[in-house]
């Protein structure tokens, strides 16, 4: 017997997709996480120069107080602050609350807060690999749990998961990042099926190479965490590379923008991703190994 599986995941919703795409930012809000610094915090000031209401999360209570009190003058209660470990699914629930409680709905919830260790996969450690994906996946997860439902009572939301190019293709010396980054890509999709009759959408940022401080992991990684030390050349030349080649983080929010907008899945950054990420699956349909990556 085929078993049943309900088209909408088993919520009950209100009002059709398609009635919901949040076409006009203005006076709508987003909570993004991972906010006071690189893409999140580039998230936010474009949120905020569409009108909407910003509420500010971040592990790093010092970086988020300096991005809030830089904000504010400009853009008064719009922008605002809340201390939040991802890691922790209560303080996320908390963070929703707070945002609910502060402006009475949340239209667009950010899972952009990750971290970059890199190293070869052999020098890493186990400690390393529960951080990784306590904050690359978990984080993301605890986010989905926490907005998710209250978006889909609420008849409208957007959800939007940061990835990676690393969560569709895969290089020497980041595995265990590029492992957390596939599992956003699959929890993503599989969210964006079981969501897709309700009026909440999906998006899967997939950036390749960005000019922010995510491979500076000794500035946000736990004291609990042991590393090689191996592996601080290796972080070091690519905090190097997306130094030259990464591109502005402003690129980024626009684009994260146009998908909430026109409720796309896939939002990418860099002409190569596509054409990387389809060489995969003509390894794959042809019976050859992994090709070297470019
Ligand atoms: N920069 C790139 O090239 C690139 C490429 C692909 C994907 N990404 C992804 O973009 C996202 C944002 O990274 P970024 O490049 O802006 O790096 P970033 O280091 O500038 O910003 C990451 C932010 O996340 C915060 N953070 C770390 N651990 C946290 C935790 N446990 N709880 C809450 N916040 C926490 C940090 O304090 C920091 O403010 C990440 O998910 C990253 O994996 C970045």
């Amino acid at each position: 017997m085929t078993p049943t599986v309900p088209r909408n995941g088993g919520y009950d919703y209100a009002v059709p997709r398609g009635n919901l795409m949040i076409e006009d930012l203005n006076g709508r809000v987003a909570v993004v996480t991972g906010a006071a610094s690189g893409i999140g915090l580039a998230m936010v000031e474009a949120f905020l120069t569409e009108g909407m209401n910003v509420v500010l999360s971040d592990v790093d209570a010092g970086a988020l107080d300096a991005q809030v009190g830089r904000l504010t003058p400009e853009v008064g209660d719009r922008a605002s602050g809340v201390v939040c470990d991802v890691t922790d699914p209560d303080a996320v629930t908390a963070l929703a609350d707070t945002a609910w409680d502060r402006h009475g709905a949340v239209h667009v919830l950010c899972n952009n807060a990750g971290v970059g260790p890199a190293g070869a996969m052999l020098d890493t450690t186990a400690a390393e690999w529960r951080w990784t994906f306590e904050v690359n996946v978990l984080g993301v997860a605890h986010g989905v749990l926490a907005f998710a439902p209250r978006m889909v009572a609420a008849g409208a939301g957007h959800i939007v998961n940061v990835a990676s190019q690393a969560g569709l293709m895969t290089n020497a010396f980041l595995g265990m990042y590029a492992a957390s980054k596939h599992a956003v890509v699959g929890l993503s999709e599989a969210l964006y099926r079981e969501l897709e009759a309700t009026p909440v959408g999906v998006s899967c940022l997939c950036p390749e190479l960005v000019s922010t401080a995510i491979f500076d992991v000794a500035r946000v990684r736990p004291d609990w965490v042991d590393v090689h030390e191996s592996n601080d050349a290796t972080q070091g030349s690519l905090a190097e590379l997306l130094d030259d080649r990464g591109i502005g983080t402003d690129l980024v929010a626009e684009r994260v923008v146009d998908a909430v907008r026109a409720d796309r899945f896939w939002v990418f950054t860099h002409d190569v991703t596509v054409p990387v990420a389809a060489r995969r699956f003509e390894d794959l349909q042809a019976g050859r190994n992994p090709t070297a990556a470019p």
